[in-house]
């Protein structure tokens, strides 16, 4: 499934990946990308056969340079209200999907790219990424749930310095170091190593791979005692699935497991 500006690809069984294709304007997000990505994100939720998601952008130099500016000049305020509402909705789909997400960050991540590669559940950076929220030097605010997301990933502080100062130079190394970005790696594999960690996904336990991404997730917003609540639902839950006995009968046969996901 392909648009004009969004591929979607199987490269190998049980893995997907997005590709935000518009590199003459450095992958910016237009109301079409974003079209695209919705109907790629909602194909991936009901795709029971899929393990992992991987999101990039075509090209060397960019992930997606934000969303564009172009058309976000001409938003009159309630527009601007319902753009950002479009553009969060999108985010919040990407980050609940019931698989896990990579971004494979290959070149800049500025505004809505950044956005939403701290929607996925995995960032892997070449080392030429550079990053960023730098909507305050249009005068605007990030408005994909950037400002929400980013001090969740890297605390207030980080995130009071990164918006405010509009920086646009934030390394992949220095990324790594805040821990917005999981590794880096060298230009022109970030892709591949996204390939390779979905691989190590695919390897293991479908429903617990997916009931582990939501008891994180949800459990990241709860008190500590409501989140054990959830792990323990899930991990009763486990018992349930053909997935548990295989994993374990494996282990004591010493021999793969072999995982059907149910
Ligand atoms: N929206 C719309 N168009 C964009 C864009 C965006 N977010 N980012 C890049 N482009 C376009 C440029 O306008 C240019 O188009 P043109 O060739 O028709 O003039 C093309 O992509 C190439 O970008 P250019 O600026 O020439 O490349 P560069 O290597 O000199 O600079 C960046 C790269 C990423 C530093 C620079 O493009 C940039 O700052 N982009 C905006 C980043 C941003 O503020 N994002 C947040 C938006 S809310």
């Amino acid at each position: 499934m392909s648009g004009g500006f969004v591929r979607v690809e199987s490269p190998e069984e049980g893995i997907r990946v997005v590709t935000v294709d518009r590199p003459e304007k450095l992958n910016a997000l237009n109301s079409e990308v974003l079209g695209e990505l919705r109907a790629a994100v909602e194909s991936a939720a009901s795709d029971a056969a899929l393990r992992c998601l991987v999101f990039t952008g075509a090209g060397e130099k960019a992930f997606i340079a934000g969303a564009d500016i172009g058309e976000l000049a001409k938003l009159t305020p309630i527009e601007g209200r319902e753009h950002s509402r479009r553009g969060q909705a999108l985010l919040d789909a990407i980050e609940s999907l019931p698989v896990p997400t990579i971004a494979a960050i290959n070149g800049y991540a500025y505004g809505g790219g950044l956005e939403l590669a701290m929607a996925c559940a995995i960032r892997i950076a070449s080392e030429n990424a550079r990053m960023g929220l730098p909507e305050t030097s249009l005068g605007i605010v990030p408005g994909y749930g950037g400002t929400q997301r980013l001090a969740r990933h890297v605390g207030r502080a980080r995130a009071f310095e990164l918006v405010l100062t509009s920086e646009k130079g934030l390394t992949a190394a220095e990324a790594e170091r805040i821990g917005l970005v999981n590794r880096v790696v060298p230009a022109g594999q970030a892709l591949a190593a996204a390939l390779e960690t979905a691989r190590k996904i695919r390897a293991n336990g479908p429903a617990a791979c997916r009931f582990a991404l939501e008891a994180i997730r949800r459990g990241l917003d709860m008190p500590l005692a409501e989140g054990q609540v959830l792990e323990a639902t899930l991990f009763g839950l486990c018992a349930a699935t053909e997935d548990m006995k295989e994993g374990m009968n494996a282990f004591l046969e010493k021999r793969p497991a072999r995982f059907r996901g149910r």
